[in-house]
């Protein structure tokens, strides 16, 4: 079976009952059985619609992630997630290391090691984030950035079934603004050489009209999305974009 390119959505901390339903609906609506496609979904709502996403999801091939999670399986951690808990209640995946995360809530890669770990022991797939801040690709750190958080983030029990990394420039994020198609050749690049067969996944304000592009550029192995999941039309412009 050739590679399916992972389109992946980041609906944050977006998602009430009704606008959530109606969104995995017309997702789910608009991947019809018996058809196959270029591409494999995942969405990521917030923790109170996973149960909510994952029952309108069922029967279909769309999986659902969380978007951190514990690196202990149960215990006195008020507030926190289980990697457990996220597969009990019908996740696939996890993002972990979200430059949100790293940053506001100071998460080390050290920190993500663990909670990668935990999450395979769990049985799910991680989607690990990397990517650099504005000064440190300004004052071209970048590479070293993003090197030294895929030596730091990534455990030993990460095989190519059960880790996709997700390289996403802090300073693209939620801000218009693209990283240009030579540098995420660059990037990815690096990344293929230090990760090997692991998918590479690029994010950072990935929309319907240069989805295409970003899709097709090698060692894009899909994208991780922001803004734009949170529109189902454009969402599904998106991974259509994978077959074009
Ligand atoms: P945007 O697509 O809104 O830039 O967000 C990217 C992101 O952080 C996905 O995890």
């Amino acid at each position: 079976m050739p590679f399916l390119k992972l389109i992946v959505g980041n609906w944050k901390m977006n998602g009430l009952t009704a606008d959530s339903r109606d969104r995995a609906i017309k997702i789910a609506s608009s991947i019809k059985e018996n058809k196959t496609y270029p591409f494999h979904i995942i969405l990521c709502p917030p923790t109170t619609m996973l149960s909510l996403v994952a029952e309108e999801l069922k029967g279909s091939s769309i999986g659902l992630g969380g978007q951190n999670c514990h690196n202990q399986p149960s215990g006195a951690f008020t507030g926190e997630i289980s990697a457990e808990m996220l597969k009990d209640v019908g996740c696939t995946h996890v993002i972990i290391g979200h430059s949100e995360r790293r940053q506001q809530n100071r998460e080390t890669s050290a920190s993500v090691a663990t909670k990668a770990k935990a999450a395979h022991l769990a049985g799910l797939v991680t989607i690990i984030c990397v990517g650099e801040l504005d000064g440190e690709r300004t004052s071209g750190q970048a590479d070293e950035v993003v090197t030294g958080q895929l030596k730091d983030s990534i455990p030993t029990t990460t095989t190519p079934e059960n880790t996709v990394i997700a390289y996403e420039p802090v300073w693209a994020i939620g801000t218009g603004k693209t990283a240009s198609n030579d540098d995420i050749r660059h990037i990815h690049a690096l990344i293929r050489k230090e990760v090997g067969k692991l998918p590479i996944l690029y994010g950072g304000s990935v929309k319907a009209s240069n989805a295409g592009e970003i899709l097709h550029l090698p060692n894009v192995d899909g994208v991780l999305v922001g803004g734009a999941s949170l529109k189902a039309e454009e969402f599904m412009e998106i991974a259509e974009a994978s077959g074009r």
